[in-house]
């Protein structure tokens, strides 16, 4: 694997842009208006899988404009490089008692599906008000168990992707956009 620290090699990782800010931004203006018109007017919890979601949460938040909440939880899938090992661990839960909210968790990508569906399930149990599912990136070929997002802004095919909060071994979660990642050594 790659040493990241170093610029080169850093720089090489960035095999090309998949999705622009540009896009980014208007996909959220329009999630926004759309989070709006299903809770018309009534306040809602948003939630975050850390640490993926952070950039997407904070564009997010501020295109909603019905009374909003901030919540986070802190979610592990684990990685050897860019292959998951399908462990999945809760490091920091949720500060509200979410019967009294509408939720919605806003997570950074959906891959094997296995972090939303351990969430979900341990979310539905704390019976919210409702519950509901957004997600900046959906990669539907990678499903290992039967999950969807209530909205999913893009749908992309199997790369592995960095950018925008998504990271490669903690790297890259600072770049504005989204990009493929490149595997291949400098
Ligand atoms: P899952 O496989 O659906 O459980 O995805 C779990 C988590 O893995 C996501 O929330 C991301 O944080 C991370 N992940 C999955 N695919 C990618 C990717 O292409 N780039 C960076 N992180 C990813
Ligand atoms: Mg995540």
């Amino acid at each position: 694997m790659r040493n990241l620290c170093e610029k080169e090699q850093y720089e090489a990782g960035i095999k090309r842009v998949l999705i622009t800010k540009e896009e980014i931004d208007a996909a959220i203006v329009r999630a926004g208006k759309m989070i709006d018109g299903l809770y018309d007017g009534r306040p809602i919890l948003l939630v975050s899988i850390l640490k993926g979601a952070f950039v997407f949460m904070a564009d997010l938040c501020r295109a909603v404009s019905v009374p909003c909440e901030i919540g986070f939880m802190c979610a592990k899938s684990y990685y050897q490089g860019t292959v998951s090992s399908g462990v999945v661990k809760i490091t920091m839960d949720l500060e509200q008692d979410i019967s009294q909210f509408h939720v919605v968790i806003v997570e950074d990508i959906i891959d094997t599906g296995r972090t939303l569906n351990d969430i979900i399930n341990m979310l539905k149990v704390r019976n919210p008000l409702s519950l509901h599912v957004v997600a900046l990136l959906d990669k539907p070929s990678r499903r290992l168990v039967d999950f969807k997002a209530d909205l999913a802004l893009f749908t992309i095919p199997d790369h592995f992707v960095i950018g925008y909060g998504l990271d490669c071994a903690e790297y890259y979660r600072n770049l504005p956009y989204i990009a493929e990642y490149s595997e291949e050594e400098a």
